[in-house]
């Protein structure tokens, strides 16, 4: 897909600064335990499209703060997704081994390693929310901003969405509680990005909030069917994993349940709905509603 210029400018900037801060909260590779170390760095600094911490930067630039303000959140929500791959991609989970077109972390190190760098990296995630000194908020926006962070990665989010995908495995489930997996596994996490970001604007009480979570939530039901369907249509190269695996590990999806192009339509009516809500918004939620296009467009 063709990206607008100045949008591709924003991606690339947000993109450089996710970077740069993740790599100063990583740990260097040659602290003891130098291979844990070494696995969290390969798991996080890889070649990843960083849509979580765009996320924090647009919505935080929609509502007027400036990117330094942004950057624990940004790099907080990385390093949650970062870990979620980790263990996804396990073999007591989705058993891959091509992740952002290298070996997954447990094939380039081991299994043991891989769990572990997981566990760091989450833990690492609060350690950024609960220190960084650039967060411009006070401190109960920041603990707001650690809870929130904490819910989405849990058991009522994420991780709970990740053991309803589990679950489903190999078996027949409605299309509400398809819906219901991938807002969690999925969702919850964008919906944080979102939040985290408008909570570091300092917008915790902005009556446009509500509509930014609506477009969160839209969102990131469409990024996880677009996923679903980049499984089915992507190109394992430029894919950066491996293609087919959801239908070979009898995953539940939308084009396993309702077609290729029904899941296309509604990814792309779920991006249009989106855009509805950013209706209370200015000239500075443009990079949102370039998002929002992004993916759903994207090959990868
Ligand atoms: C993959 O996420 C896992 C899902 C939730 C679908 P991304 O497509 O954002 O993966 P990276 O970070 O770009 O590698
Ligand atoms: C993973 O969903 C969602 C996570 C919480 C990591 P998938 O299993 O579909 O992600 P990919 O396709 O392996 O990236
Ligand atoms: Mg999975
Ligand atoms: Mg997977
Ligand atoms: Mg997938």
């Amino acid at each position: 897909m063709t990206l607008d210029p100045t949008f591709q400018v924003f991606l690339g900037d947000c993109r450089d600064r996710v970077e740069r801060a993740l790599d100063h909260w990583l740990p260097a590779a040659s602290t003891i335990p130098t291979r844990l170390h070494e696995a969290m760095r390969y798991a996080t600094l890889g070649d990843g499209k960083r849509v979580r911490p765009v996320l924090v930067y647009a919505a935080g630039h929609a509502l007027g703060a400036r990117p330094d303000c942004l950057d624990a959140a940004a790099c907080a929500v990385e390093l949650i997704h970062a870990y979620s791959l980790v263990h996804d991609d396990l073999p007591a989970m989705d058993d891959d081994d091509l992740r952002r077109g290298r070996a997954t972390c447990h094939k380039a190190f081991d299994e043991a390693t891989a769990i572990l760098a997981g566990d760091a990296l989450q833990t690492l995630a609060f350690k950024v929310l609960c220190e960084d000194n650039d967060l411009c908020v006070d401190r109960g926006s920041r603990l707001r901003m650690i809870d929130e962070m904490a819910h989405a990665a849990g058991s009522r989010g994420m991780a709970g969405g990740q053991a309803l995908d589990m679950d489903a495995t190999g078996r027949e489930i409605d299309l509400a509680h398809l819906e219901n997996l991938h807002i969690h596994k999925t969702g919850a996490l964008i919906l944080a990005s979102v939040r985290l970001g408008a909570l570091a604007a300092g917008a915790a009480t902005d009556p446009r909030m509500a509509a930014l979570e609506r477009y969160a939530k839209c969102i990131g039901l469409a990024f996880q069917v677009h996923d679903d369907v980049l499984d089915v249509e992507g190109d394992t190269s430029v894919l950066g994993k491996t293609r087919g695996k959801d239908a070979a590990a009898e995953k539940a999806t939308y084009p396993a349940l309702i077609g290729l192009d029904a899941a296309r339509e509604m990814a792309a009516q779920l991006v249009a709905e989106a855009m509805e809500n950013l209706g209370g918004f200015d000239e500075k939620a443009d990079p949102l509603r370039q998002l929002a296009h992004y993916i759903v467009g994207r090959k990868r």
